[in-house]
């Protein structure tokens, strides 16, 4: 149930680096109409999960299985939770999961959507991508999530530029540092506010 925060699940794959942004923008207070209170990973030996244990968050581990979509909407209604966010989260869901959490599920991406996103643009690729193009401005993308894979409306975005003898390595970490870290909690704040303020 939504009362004064919204109760926000992170759902992570790997680092977790933007699941540490979202934390650390708790503490510092910006992030204050949500409160994470699940992480999710689909794989066990995420370091996501050890920064979520570190800041005394509860964690669960769902691997792909057939029913993995079904144990994730267990989860998540186990925990009473009302926004998801998808922070390093390499699951593509399907129609039927996004539409039962239509404007509640939000996602980070590498780059500035519509250029290098949908199916197969995850991760490194991204940036693989962008410096193979040429292009000059790259940066992250937070938006909502439907059943097309990056489709959905778009919520922040911020530019980032690429610079002279940059690798995939080296640009990924530019646009996590210079947007991701910065637009992600900056939207969480803003969804889970517009969510609280909405059952009012
Ligand atoms: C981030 O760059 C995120 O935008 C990207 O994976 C990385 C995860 O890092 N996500 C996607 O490509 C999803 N399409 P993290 O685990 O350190 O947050």
């Amino acid at each position: 149930m939504l009362d004064k925060t919204a109760r926000i699940a992170v759902l992570v794959s790997g680092g977790g680096t933007n699941l540490q942004a979202i934390l650390d923008a708790q503490q510092s207070g910006i992030i204050k109409s949500g409160r994470v209170s699940l992480v999710i990973s689909n794989n066990k030996d995420a370091y996501a999960l050890t920064r979520a244990k570190n800041a005394g968050v509860e964690c669960a581990v769902i691997e792909k299985t057939a029913d993995f979509e079904r144990n994730i909407v267990d989860c998540l209604e186990r925990h009473g939770i009302d926004l998801i966010v998808l922070a390093g989260f390499m699951c593509i869901l399907s129609k039927d999961f996004t539409a039962r959490y239509s404007e509640r599920i939000i996602n980070v991406h590498p780059s500035l959507i519509p250029a290098f996103c949908g199916r197969g643009f995850y991760g490194l690729h991204v940036h693989e991508a962008a410096l193979a193009r040429g292009v000059k401005l790259t940066g992250a993308t937070v938006h909502f999530v439907n059943e097309i894979p990056d489709g959905g409306r778009i919520i922040a975005q911020k530019a980032v530029e690429i610079k002279e003898g940059d690798t995939p390595e080296i640009l990924q970490k530019r646009v996590m540092e210079q947007a991701e870290w910065i637009i992600l909690p900056q939207a969480v704040e803003k969804v889970s506010k517009e969510l609280t303020e909405a059952k009012q």
